[in-house]
């Protein structure tokens, strides 16, 4: 008997890399970072990409979110084609339906938590009311309920990344980018960050597309990508390899 492995997602893929290639002009030089690498991603689940310093993680993640475009190939997002959009199309697209969440943090010095999660929510044209609501209930998400009133300054980073975490939580986006979102935090602090974006997966049904170097956070991952030289070398589901 064939059985489907009880974690293969169905439906269809939410975002899709299509024989997708990259390079970039350094001095005279051009630089082949992706060649032709093509991937399927589903709601619902956390991938993990990983793979040595400048094999182009980055890079996949700037052109699946449409932040930048390819040279050739499709990005193809929530069904439809990001290079296909006019840009105004493609900025409303990113801000209704992605979320982003970096290594940085990228909060406000000058902001609350509270503040720095409804930032985003107001530039969606939420009302007042309702962007409150959506931002305390995502600070209660990332349990960070209790420093909603303080700045950046009095968090610790573990602290300031789960805020970061709220703010694109907030924006209930379908897809959740994340890079290397746990590389300046202690492992402790780590686990928990992965912890609540696998959450974010599994309760809000949300494409969570994640860059990290730790191997210690596969086992928090549904599927690990690893890339290597711009393609994915191997592609696995750590939770399903003892059920088979
Ligand atoms: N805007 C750019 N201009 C020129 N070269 C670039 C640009 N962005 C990326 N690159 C080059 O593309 C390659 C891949 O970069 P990328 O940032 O995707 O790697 P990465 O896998 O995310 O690495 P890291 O783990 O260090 O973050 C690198 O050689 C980098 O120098
Ligand atoms: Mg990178």
């Amino acid at each position: 008997m064939t059985a489907r492995m009880p974690d293969t997602p169905l439906g269809q893929p939410s975002l899709q890399a299509v024989r997708l290639s990259k390079s970039f002009l350094s001095g005279h030089v051009r630089v082949q970072v992706l060649q032709g690498l093509s991937i399927a991603l589903y709601p619902g689940e956390l991938s993990l990409i990983s793979g040595p310093s400048g094999c182009g993680k980055s890079t996949l993640l700037s052109l699946l979110s449409g932040l930048q475009h390819p040279d050739e190939g499709q990005a193809m997002a929530l069904g439809e084609d990001l290079g296909a959009m006019g840009a105004r199309a493609l900025e409303h697209f990113r801000l209704r339906h992605t979320g982003f969440v970096f290594q940085g943090f990228n909060l406000f010095p000058a902001l609350t938590a509270l503040e720095q999660v409804q930032l985003p929510l107001g530039y969606m044209g939420l009302k007042n009311a309702e962007s409150l609501h959506r931002a305390e209930r995502a600070l209660d998400e990332v349990d960070m309920s209790h420093r909603s009133h303080m700045r950046p300054a009095e968090l610790s980073g573990g602290e300031r990344q789960r805020v970061a975490i709220a703010r694109a939580m907030a924006k209930e986006p379908q897809l959740l980018f994340a890079d290397e979102p746990t590389s300046a935090l202690d492992a402790e602090s780590g686990q928990r960050v992965i912890d609540i974006l696998h959450r974010a997966a599994r309760a809000h049904g949300t494409t969570v597309l994640c860059v990290s170097h730790d191997p210690r956070l596969v086992r928090h991952a549904d599927r690990v990508l690893g890339m290597e030289d711009g393609a994915i070398r191997n592609d696995w589901r750590p939770n399903t390899v003892n059920q088979e």
